[in-house]
């Protein structure tokens, strides 16, 4: 371990102590000039750390900064098999493809503070700026039928929705197929991207991106998204990335090891929003109304029509009906 990391797990041990540069350079065994230019390392990397003359240093309390030890304290082991931690990177989707294509075993997860291409679902971005959020992507390498897709995403969805809830008390909702919502604000989507092995049929690999507004961004979401998006917190909390990104691949691992009992579904249904009400079902030839009446053992949606005939709907995106 370098000194840096050393001083991090060390402060991090004590977090709103202080302790001596003196004190410090004894434990670790290093010079008291290696401590003052670790901490400015550390700082650089975005950590609060206050500095007092004759108290030394501090790891503030809210400290909540995205880290391979940060993540692998609150995760179970052997739920991860590789972890990749960026502080910016195009897309976390976009790396693990390639990881992926190399030969990277299914349970390798990458992570970034920030993306400057982060995709979102038909073609759209995500708005991915740095501190403030959470964009990860873990590799399936399924076993499952391509027609069984959909389970991975809205596993997925129940994952993030129970863990938000968990660890952060808040009502989570879900607006079908996989946009979890907070008061009426989307929180988090997802995007499953897939490889399929054309000669055997089925999957060759699946990367199953997630990315999480944790907190509202430095200068507020960009106008485009402003009526839509938000924040799932207003004041940081200590570790509260690295405990998210810990718990929705803990949960969705479990959830996709036993994919094929689908015990995620009751979770993903219970958290359904709209039904009863009147929406659209948008696709390229245009809005269709409808009433959402509930969803299938398939996460398809059972909707209403207005001249009463029932009818499934498998993709695509909903909106709700205002003034009806
Ligand atoms: C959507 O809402 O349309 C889906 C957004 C999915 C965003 C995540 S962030 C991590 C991963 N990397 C990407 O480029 N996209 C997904």
């Amino acid at each position: 371990m370098t000194v840096k990391e050393k001083l991090k797990q060390l402060l991090n041990d004590n977090r709103g102590q202080f302790l001596s540069g003196e004190q410090i350079a004894d434990t670790i065994g290093c010079t008291r000039g290696a401590v003052w230019k670790a901490v400015h390392a550390l700082e650089n990397e975005g950590y609060k750390i206050q500095a007092v003359t004759n108290k030394g240093y501090c790891m503030a309390e809210e400290n909540d900064i995205i880290s391979q030890e940060g993540i692998k304290r609150f995760i179970r082991e052997g739920v991860i098999s590789e972890l990749h931690v960026f502080r910016i990177t195009d897309s976390t989707n976009l790396q693990l493809k390639k990881l992926a294509a190399s030969g990277a075993p299914e349970g390798t997860l990458v992570i970034s503070g920030e993306q400057t291409a982060g995709r979102g679902r038909l073609g759209r971005s995500f708005y991915s700026p740095s501190d403030s959020g959470i964009y990860m992507s873990l590799l399936l390498r399924p076993s499952l039928h391509t027609s069984d897709a959909i389970r991975i995403t809205t596993a997925a969805a129940a994952a993030v929705a129970e863990t938000l809830e968990e660890l952060t008390g808040r009502k989570t909702s879900v607006k079908w197929v996989n946009d979890i919502y907070i008061e009426n604000r989307k929180v988090c989507g997802i995007l499953t991207e897939a490889s399929f092995n054309v000669e055997f049929g089925g999957f060759d690999y699946a990367v199953l991106g997630i990315g999480i507004n944790v907190y509202e961004p430095a200068g507020g979401f960009p106008e485009d998204i402003s009526g839509i998006a938000g924040a799932v917190l207003r004041d940081r909390a200590a570790d509260m990335r690295n405990r998210i990104i810990a718990g929705v691949t803990e949960r969705f691992t479990d959830y996709y090891r036993d994919i094929d009992s689908s015990s995620y579904f009751e979770s993903y249904r219970s958290r359904i929003m709209w039904i009863g009400k009147k929406i659209n079902i948008i696709s390229p030839a245009g809005n269709t109304a409808a009433v959402l009446k509930d969803i299938d053992s398939e996460c398809r949606l059972i909707v209403e029509y207005p001249d009463g005939t029932q009818g499934v709907v498998s993709s695509g995106e909903i909106s709700i009906r205002v003034n009806e």
